[in-house]
């Protein structure tokens, strides 16, 4: 795909169809994710990646922050769990940065399965400590983020119509409202 029309045609994806990602797509995933730019180069990201149909339907049903509402991520063939390790990155203007390097390295898997047709869905409303013990992720590391993979469904079932109620929009603010010139405008 051409790079801006990568950029511009992204968009959260809800459904998905029940069709394997070739490995080969996940390395190429990955290796986009590894080749980020993060805090003096240290890299404290790490990813739980999840075939498993059970362990999904565990997250699926677990993993929420409030009841089922990431139920909507039973149907990906493959969920990744963004991690951090904290103590790998570090803190400046009272800022930690291992959230700003994971989510640079998460997002850049995300536009390279984009890239590949794979459609994929930020997710920060979970439970971390469900996260954890689903996963088996130790204490010190942080659960940042989790996402469904998996190819669209061209038909929006019903859930992911109500999801997009509270969730998806594709309404962004116009330019002159977040971009300044020269000088901060208020
Ligand atoms: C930090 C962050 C957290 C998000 N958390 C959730 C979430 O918990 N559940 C969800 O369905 N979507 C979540 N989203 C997706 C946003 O709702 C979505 O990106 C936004 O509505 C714009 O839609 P688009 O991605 O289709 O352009 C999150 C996105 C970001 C960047």
């Amino acid at each position: 795909m051409e790079f801006d029309e990568l950029l511009f045609s992204r968009k959260s994806v809800r459904s998905f169809q029940d069709k394997e990602i070739p490995q080969k797509v996940l390395n190429n995933m990955m290796e986009a994710a590894r080749l980020s730019p993060s805090f003096q180069n240290k890299q404290c990201w790490r990813f739980v990646v999840v075939k498993d149909k059970n362990i999904i339907k565990d997250l699926a049903l677990r993993s929420g922050m409030i009841s089922k509402v990431n139920f909507f991520i039973k149907d990906a063939p493959v969920v990744i769990i963004a991690c951090a390790d904290p103590v790998k990155s570090g803190t400046i203007n009272n800022q930690n940065y291992y959230l700003v390097d994971t989510a640079i390295a998460f997002q850049q898997m995300m536009m390279s399965a984009w890239n590949h047709g794979i459609g994929s869905c930020w997710l920060a409303a979970f439970n971390e400590q469900k996260v954890r013990e689903i996963l088996k992720i130790p204490e010190n590391i942080r659960v940042v983020a989790l996402s469904p993979f998996g190819y669209p469904k061209e038909k929006k079932t019903i859930y992911d119509k109500a999801v997009k109620v509270f969730a998806g929009s594709k309404k962004r603010l116009d330019l002159d409202k977040i971009v300044m010139w020269e000088k901060w405008v208020e």
